[in-house]
Order: structure tokens, then C-alpha cells, then sequence
């Protein structure tokens, strides 16, 4: 049987983290501190305006989650530094394990999509950037329906925009209120547990599979 892979981007393909060398150049405090809080905060936005009803894109809640980090920190970033690191969010590098991965995947009897929050012109450039955008067979976003994971409406979105079906879809995602959210929607999903220290929300919605690599899922898979 084939199957659809649906695979989220942003700290799951492609690491954020990837920003840290650009804010080593413009922040006086810790990078790293400054890069998590940013990444909490746009994901924060995104969750406060799916719940509102009040829709932005995610480069909105991404330039939004900046200025109040700075504001947070304290740290006084001119227009230009702030365009330099919205400009590296357009570069992030992908992780180490995902070209071997996706070839790996791409050779079983399945059709790998890209599946994010991010705008399709947006997330299409960042993953030829990074050199995996020809893995995929299409990217879905959820900007086309105006909300954001994890609302129920963009996986009934992504099945109809794959024409695939709940039970043979899964979810790949290092994001465990993704994976919650797929789960709920009636898909498989597997999370990838990029970091040792991450947590997966203690829901009693476990994931179907955890891996700690995409090698790690192709073995899930087989
Ligand atoms: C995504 O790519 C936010 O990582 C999430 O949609």
C-alpha cells in the first residue's frame, strides 16, 4: 500500500537553531537564549492567532516574535539587523540526517510532502535552499487556509490537497503539539526527537513512533 508522508518543516528538516550564527553578530546577550525565546514566542503567536480567529502569516508572527524578544532582552536592533535575521530565516541549513533520509524514504513506496505553517512560496525556497526541495511531490501550507497547526482543518487540508486518506498518512514532526494535533485528525505520526532534552507533552496522545533520526523512521517504516 502507499502511503503519504507528510513532513513538517521548521525544527524538524530544517534547524532554526541555524540562525544563532547571525545573531552572534547582532545580540549582546546569549544567542542561544535570545534564539529559543524567539522561536517559542512566534510559535506562541501563531497558536494565540489561530485561537482568535485574527490570521497573520507566519513570517508576520515570526517578524512579531523578534521585535518582542528584542524588546524582551532589551536589545536595540536597527531595521537592518532585524532584515538580516528575518533574511536567514529564508537560509536555514537542514539537519545532517534528512538528505540520506529523504533518499532513503523516497526509494519505499511513498510521497513525501513538505507540511508547514510557512507560506508554499516561502517554505519552497527555503528547502531548495537548504537542497532537499526535489525530495518532495508538493509543499502544503496552512497559510492557504488561513490558520495554523495545530487546528483540526489544515490535516483535513492536507489530505485533500495529497489526495491521501487519514490511515495512510503520517506525520512527521519534531513538534509535539503536531503530532498531538495529527493524532487527533486520525493519522500516524511519528515524533523526531531532535533533542534528548525535549519533552513530549503528557496528553495520553502518544506518538505512534518516536525516532531520533529520519534513518531512525525508514527502519520504523520498513
Ligand atoms: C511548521 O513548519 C511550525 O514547525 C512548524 O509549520
Amino acid at each position: 500500500m502507499s502511503i503519504t508522508l507528510a513532513f513538517d518543516v521548521y525544527g524538524t528538516l530544517i534547524d532554526t537553531q541555524g540562525v544563532l550564527t547571525a545573531l552572534e553578530t547582532v545580540v549582546a546577550g546569549d544567542a542561544t537564549t535570545f534564539s529559543n525565546t524567539w522561536r517559542e514566542k512566534q510559535l506562541e503567536y501563531t497558536f494565540r492567532r489561530g485561537l482568535m480567529q485574527h490570521y497573520v502569516d507566519f513570517a508576520t508572527c515570526t517578524r512579531q516574535a523578534l521585535d518582542y524578544t528584542c524588546a524582551f532582552y532589551g536589545e536595540e536592533l536597527s531595521a537592518q539587523q532585524k532584515k538580516l535575521l528575518l533574511n536567514s530565516y529564508q537560509t536555514l541549513p537542514a539537519f545532517d540526517d534528512v538528505q540520506e533520509g529523504l533518499a532513503r524514504l523516497k526509494k519505499k513506496n511513498a510521497t513525501l510532502y513538505a507540511f508547514s505553517n510557512g507560506s508554499k512560496q516561502a517554505v519552497e525556497q527555503l528547502l531548495d535552499n537548504a537542497g532537499i526541495g526535489h525530495f518532495f511531490a508538493g509543499v502544503v501550507s496552512c497559510n492557504e487556509i488561513q490558520s495554523f497547526k495545530p487546528n483540526p482543518a489544515v490535516y483535513s487540508y492536507f489530505l485533500r490537497q495529497a489526495s491521501s486518506y487519514n490511515n495512510a498518512t503520517w506525520l512527521i514532526s519534531s513538534n509535539p503539539f503536531d503530532v498531538i494535533g495529527a493524532i487527533s485528525s486520525g493519522w500516524r505520526a511519528a515524533w523526531l526527537q531532535r533533542s534528548t532534552a525535549a519533552v513530549f507533552d503528557p496528553w495520553d496522545i502518544p506518538p505512534t513512533a518516536t525516532v531520533s533520526s529520519l534513518i531512525g523512521l525508514c527502519e520504523v517504516l520498513d
